[in-house]
């Protein structure tokens, strides 16, 4: 079947809009409506007793495997490795014997991840894609294939492929927790609760198009921008500088905030917009000290955080963006979606060609 843009301006903007159905479709698959318990996914390992885990993606879907790697080594205690497929393919690591590797695609045709693939099977690796593709060459070409279910993806930019692969992620995550003993059954309920809520949160956020349009346009006219977070958040900041440049072709650059001191403080001075995504959580403080070091030297900061965090934030931020208060285990689903909104929108005012910018291609089907 064709797939329309129905009354929106650009695919991006439909696909932006569809984060809510995508994450429920696909949290639906993963978890019994019933007992509200992860099923137990069709893997060819078993999760109790894996050594390793080895996550390969590229783009976009490589930031969802680094946060899948918080949540795998934090939350079920497994030693896990990520890297981007053109790394990976060539880098020769020692295998773990009875490990397993995962690749993550949206489109399941990406050229280096098919190597790569290649490479952990013949290492001896359980290889397991994540697509979204049923019938891609990944899915085909792997041990077993679990499924987003966020419909035909037809902007460049990755959307709700991304929130999607996140939400499988983090219900393997609780899945391999329980396996492993590392969480309890009330953890389990209200990890997936906190899951199940996430859709909901994200039509509410889908309604606030005006107010992120209003911080697009104090980032439109900058040069450079710097994206801050911490932890589990941190992937999400290299995904909002990441889906930037693509866009709008302004220089961004994602950093972990505490490694701001080493390099990207110097760049900053009152053109260069700092935006934070600084929820409440363990490492509010650290971010929160981070972000108004950047203020002392004039950075002008915009910060993504929730009622908890604001407050403090507000007292050295240009702008606080207040989102849901939310479980810190699914804050980065949550964050990923003002931030991909915030390039959409800034893209839009630069007037540049959203859905197909300059030189990218959906898929990359060569090396
Ligand atoms: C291209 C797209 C990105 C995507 C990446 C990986 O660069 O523009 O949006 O994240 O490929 O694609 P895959 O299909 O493997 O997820």
């Amino acid at each position: 079947a064709v797939v329309g843009k129905g009354n929106y301006r650009h695919f991006m903007e439909k696909e932006l809009h569809e984060h809510p159905i995508a994450i429920g479709d696909t949290l639906q698959q993963y978890i019994d409506a019933g007992t509200r318990v992860v099923g137990r996914p069709p893997l060819p390992f078993d999760p109790a007793t894996l050594p390793r885990l080895t996550l390969s993606a590229c783009g976009s879907a490589f930031l969802v495997a680094q946060v899948a790697r918080y949540w795998m080594e934090a939350l079920a205690r497994l030693p896990t490795d990520c890297d981007v497929a053109s790394e990976l393919r060539y880098r020769d690591p020692p295998l773990t014997p009875g490990g397993a590797a995962m690749l993550i695609s949206q489109s399941g045709e990406t050229a280096d991840n098919l190597a790569a693939l290649a490479m952990l099977r013949a290492g001896g690796q359980s290889t397991v894609s994540l697509v979204n593709v049923p019938e891609s060459s990944m899915a085909r070409q792997s041990d077993a294939a679990l499924l987003t279910v966020a419909g035909p993806e037809i902007s460049v930019a990755s959307t709700k492929a991304f929130t999607a692969q996140l939400s499988v992620m983090a219900c393997l995550a609780i899945n391999f927790a329980r396996a492993r003993g590392t969480i309890d059954e009330a953890e389990e309920a209200r990890l997936t609760a906190a899951l199940l809520e996430v859709p909901e949160h994200a039509a509410r956020l889908m309604e606030r198009g005006g107010e992120i349009e209003s911080v697009a346009a104090e980032v439109a006219g900058a040069r450079d921008v710097l994206y801050l977070a911490r932890g589990s958040l941190f992937p999400i900041a290299m995904e909002g500088a990441l889906k930037l440049k693509e866009l709008s072709y302004i220089h961004a650059e994602g950093y972990a905030a505490g490694e701001m001191k080493h390099g990207p403080i110097a760049l900053i001075d009152p053109s260069v917009p700092v935006i934070a995504l600084c929820p409440s959580g363990p490492l509010f403080e650290k971010t929160a000290s981070n972000l108004q070091e950047a203020a002392a030297r004039g950075g002008r900061i915009i910060a993504f955080t929730d009622a908890a965090g604001a407050p403090a934030l507000r007292r050295f931020a240009e702008r606080v963006v207040e989102l849901p208060t939310v479980d810190p285990f699914v804050a980065p689903i949550l964050h990923a979606i003002p931030v991909q909104m915030l390039a959409y929108h800034v893209a839009v005012l630069k007037g540049t060609d959203v859905d197909q910018p300059r030189n990218l291609a959906k898929a990359v089907t060569v090396e």
